[in-house]
């Protein structure tokens, strides 16, 4: 097998290098490091502020607390949406909308604006003010985003919980957010299908004192029955009335934007807080730099809002740049295998940031696919949520002309911002994720945080702050701290990797209890928490076992109580039963059942026993399993 590190380059074309805005990769980020404090300021300078920072970092390595941009007011909302109107690109469109049933929408900076503005009136009618939390539970359309950027505009706090998720997974979210309002909507679409999320969210709210209001908006033209604490979206617009925009809200560098849910090692989703300066800095960054979106760009990304990537690089970062960006909702197979293509070409998108789930299922489907329309509008490629292997990374490169740049991206919810990537101009190694983004110190260490040497695999970390850090675990400062302390001193990701000899990283997949199901992240314990409610369960134990098509696929061991084993749950019902307390993306693709479980003596179960039998290769040490 040949070794990754061999893999061959492929150097940019010169025309891209002399055009891109680093054309001087190795420069720059020796510069950014020597001096990161400069590097990032000089950034800042391109947004608004009300006050402009007196401090770029306040660090504190006691806390592992990164305050950025100290002493600035500013709005984030107002930069993705306002500065753009102002400079004259009302009528540019910001946001292109492709629904699930092919329905289409444009909006102009200036109709985002307005409409962004009308609903963040509504929302302080509702009581909404700096400070006060609003959960969106919406399909990915363009009232997601608006939803979202009216929240930033009063410095509300928006947690955004991905419209896949079962009434269990909403509630659980709802319990620990408190949120004021609920903004959900009748229902949404995926493959056709009608998901209703109003009966979900109505479910999912049921004692959740804290919640005043749940605003629906109509996906469908029949009339809303409603019941008492709801309100139609288009009813509270008719109601209110609008003096003029609505006046964004200057915040300071410790104000958060929102907290996004995210699984982790322990059965409870985190809440990851991110604030909405530093937030601001480096999405912007690193949208510029790594898409390199100028205004003739229509720029096309995979995730839903309801994610990191729809959060970093659907919305804030590409508005923040004056983008023009489609959203798109549904699956890429849907209604047939070339919706994305037939988009690209449709469109004229010149950007299109995918997954590997998507990369991989797509070449599947055929090169006839891509082969049967105009892909030559693209000029850039991206890859976030898992390794990319080589051979998807050939396949989507060579269908698409085999001369773009392919932009394999790591990062995290916590890290809010790319991190480990290349650049347009950059030499492109298949199957690496580049080299760490300018500023971003990211280094592959051994569990005492020294350096590995090049080829061996160790623990990819970040050795100092950056800008779109997340700041705290809502209500959990102790998580937090975790993070910095496993490695001392160090953030550590999860993530193992190794890097060769001039520093490209290689992923290698997370190294805790979490798997990534086609680019999902979900931690093991909430799946198996999530199965031992059923009644006929007493312990359970799941694995990620690899799959071709989406990287992981779940599979569980389940140990049944005395009394099913005479009539033991079908597989099915053990599936609907996660699908409903998790939501689709957990469900367990195999199901074993067994009589115990491997643990050590002192009762943890050894999933990495589970594991490597499962996959055939050596149980390692075994000294700690009970007998
Ligand atoms: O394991 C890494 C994987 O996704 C994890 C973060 O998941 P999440 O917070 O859901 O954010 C996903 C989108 C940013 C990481 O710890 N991951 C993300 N990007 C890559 C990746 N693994 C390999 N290569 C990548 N480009």
């Amino acid at each position: 097998m040949s070794s990754p590190e061999k893999s061959a380059f492929f150097i940019p074309d010169p025309a891209i290098i002399r055009k891109s805005r680093v054309p001087d990769y190795d420069r720059l980020y020796a510069a950014s490091v020597a001096d990161p404090s400069a590097f990032w300021e000089n950034l800042s300078k391109e947004l608004l502020f009300h006050t402009p920072p007196k401090k770029i970092l306040d660090w504190s390595p006691r806390s592992f607390e990164g305050r950025w941009l100290v002493g600035a007011m500013g709005n984030i909302c107002e930069n993705a949406l306002d500065r753009h109107v102002h400079d004259g690109f009302a009528n540019k469109a910001a946001l292109i909308w492709v629904g699930d049933r092919g329905e289409e929408d444009i909006y102009t900076y200036g109709r985002l604006l307005d409409q962004t503005s009308r609903f963040a009136h509504i929302l302080k009618e509702l009581g909404v003010g700096k400070g006060d939390r609003v959960t969106i539970y919406l399909p990915p359309t363009p009232f997601q985003v608006i939803a979202m950027l009216a929240c930033a505009r009063l410095g509300a706090v928006h947690s955004v919980v991905f419209s896949g998720f079962s009434a269990m997974a909403l509630k659980s979210r709802l319990e620990d957010f408190e949120p004021k309002v609920l903004v959900t909507a009748d229902c949404g679409f995926r493959r056709g299908k009608r998901i209703p999320l109003l009966e979900t969210a109505r479910a999912a709210r049921r004692g959740i004192a804290s919640l005043t209001c749940t605003v629906v908006v109509p996906r469908e033209a029949s009339p809303l029955l409603l019941e008492p604490g709801e309100r139609s979206l288009p009813d509270l617009m008719s109601e209110v009335r609008f003096s003029g925009p609505l006046t964004p809200v200057p915040v300071s560098c410790d104000d958060p934007l929102f907290v996004l849910y995210t699984s982790g090692t322990t059965g409870k989703p985190k809440g990851v807080v991110h604030v909405q300066l530093g937030y601001m800095l480096g999405t912007y960054a690193t949208a510029r730099y790594i898409f390199d979106l100028q205004d003739s760009d229509v720029y096309f990304c995979v995730a839903d809002p309801g994610w990191i990537t729809g959060h970093s690089y659907i919305v804030y970062g590409p508005l923040l740049n004056r983008a023009t960006v489609l959203l798109c909702e549904g699956t890429p197979d849907y209604p047939d295998a070339g919706r994305h293509w037939s988009l690209i070409e449709r469109h004229r998108v010149s950007i299109y940031y995918s997954t590997p789930t998507t990369i991989r299922l797509q070449m599947r489907l055929g090169d006839s696919w891509p082969a049967g329309y105009d892909l030559s509008s693209l000029r850039i490629l991206g890859s976030v949520g898992e390794p990319l292997n080589p051979e998807a990374w050939h396949w989507i490169h060579r269908v698409t002309g085999g001369k773009l740049p392919l932009m394999d991206t790591w990062w995290q919810t916590e890290t809010g911002m790319i991190m480990i990537t290349p650049l347009p101009s950059t030499p492109l190694k298949p199957g690496s994720a580049g080299r760490p983004f300018p500023g971003v110190e990211a280094d592959v260490v051994d569990h005492s945080g020294h350096p590995v040497r090049p080829g061996e695999t160790g623990m990819v970390v970040i050795r100092t702050p950056w800008p779109s850090m997340f700041r705290t675990v809502y209500g959990d400062p102790e998580r937090y701290r975790k993070y910095w302390t496993e490695i001392p001193g160090l953030y550590f990701s999860g993530d193992s990797a190794r890097k060769d000899d001039d520093g490209s990283f290689f992923l290698l997949g997370r190294v805790d209890d979490v798997i990534k199901v086609a680019g999902h992240r979900l931690g093991t314990a909430e799946i198996e928490s999530a199965l031992i409610t059923h009644p006929k369960i007493a312990e359970a134990a799941a694995i990620g076992k690899p799959d071709e098509l989406r990287g992981e696929i779940i599979k569980v061991f389940i140990v049944l109580r005395p009394h099913a084993l005479s009539e033991p749950p079908h597989r099915d019902e053990i599936k609907q039963h996660v699908r409903l307390e998790l939501g689709g993306i957990a469900e367990p693709h195999e199901i074993d059942i067994v009589l115990s479980l491997p643990k050590t003596r002192s009762g943890k179960i050894m999933r990495r026993v589970l594991k490597a039998r499962e996959m055939g290769l050596p149980e390692g040490d075994l000294s700690t399993m009970e007998d």
